[in-house]
């Protein structure tokens, strides 16, 4: 199985385009070693021609731009996308669905039901939609069994609910309920090799760590680095944890949770805000993953379980 990542950076992207942190203005003015990263979006494929866009973000056009594998150009009007999966209703996650609404026939889109009424009442994505090319939708089990994938036949999804944020939009931000925030697990049939990708993670308890333990790649929320990090730049009054993200550092942070993992799991953090400083990549926060053997993912990043 081949994953793509398509955008690293959580939402704002990086630099973000009011921002004048020291990220998004050292970036700016080549000051710093560090690369730009576009929205919060992986594609998965088994077969490499078809695929599953899990996330669908404000800079997708951009995204399929720079991945090759996205337009096949088996027709006049063709694409990679074969069907949509979505982690939450965040602004970050959704907005892109606008920008393929050109297709032909309706989009595949699956989501739970919790995301599904949040993009069509909140942010009214699949109303608008309806007036172009429509959404084929279809609900998402959070049970722990396998998602039907008619359009990608190989690839084995699984999604199970997580402890995050439904969207500031949302009628439910800050009393999240199960279905707002889900993992991704993608497992490869023929090698047993797994992934677990959550861009919105604020809690890990005993069974997601074991979950996580059985797979060979996690790819998780690498949005901040302290619970206080956008209180001390000035730039929100909400911690980390209140924005629905587990922060890198401290005691019960990422870090320390990744360290519980087995040495055979690659760990990599994703879904990372401009303010962060482990994207500055001399830094010591980015020597500090390198001592934990922990990985950053980047815009175009490939792996393959
Ligand atoms: C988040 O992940 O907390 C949100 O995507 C933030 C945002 O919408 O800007
Ligand atoms: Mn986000
Ligand atoms: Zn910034």
């Amino acid at each position: 199985m081949r994953i793509r990542v398509l955008g690293s950076s959580a939402g704002g992207g990086f630099p973000q385009w009011n921002c004048n942190c020291p990220n998004c203005d050292g970036l700016r003015r080549g000051a710093l070693r560090a690369r730009a990263r576009t929205q919060s979006s992986i594609a998965l494929s088994q077969d490499g021609t078809d695929w599953l866009l899990v996330n669908a973000s404000p800079d997708i056009l951009q995204q399929i731009k720079d991945t090759p594998a996205l337009q096949p150009g088996r027709r006049v009007r063709d694409s990679g996308i074969a069907a949509v999966l979505l982690m939450d209703a965040q602004i970050d996650h959704v907005t892109g669905l606008l920008m393929l609404r050109e297709r032909g026939t309706p989009l595949p889109l699956l989501a739970t039901p919790e995301v599904v009424s949040d993009i069509s009442d909140g942010f009214p994505l699949t109303r608008i939609l309806a007036h172009y090319c429509g959404t084929q939708l279809r609900e998402l089990p959070v049970d722990g069994s396998v998602v039907a994938l008619p359009e990608l036949p190989g690839l084995e999804v699984r999604t199970v609910s997580l402890a995050s944020q439904p969207p500031p939009y949302s009628p439910f931000r800050g009393r999240p309920r199960p279905g707002d925030n889900i993992g991704l697990l993608a497992r490869n049939p023929a090698s047993g090799a797994q992934l677990f990708y959550a861009p919105g993670l604020a809690a890990i308890g005993p069974e997601l760590l074991d979950l996580m333990a059985a797979c060979d790649v996690v790819l998780v929320d690498g949005t901040f680095w302290t619970n206080d990090e956008m209180q001390r730049l000035g730039l929100s009054g909400k911690t980390a944890l209140e924005m629905g993200h587990l922060p890198q550092s401290g005691p019960g942070g990422m870090i320390e949770q990744l360290d519980r993992l087995p040495a055979r799991t690659r760990k990599i953090l994703i879904h990372i805000n401009n303010t962060n400083p482990m994207l500055v990549e001399d830094s010591p926060e980015r020597q500090q993953l390198v001592q934990h053997g922990i990985e950053v993912a980047f815009d175009g990043m490939e792996l393959e379980i």
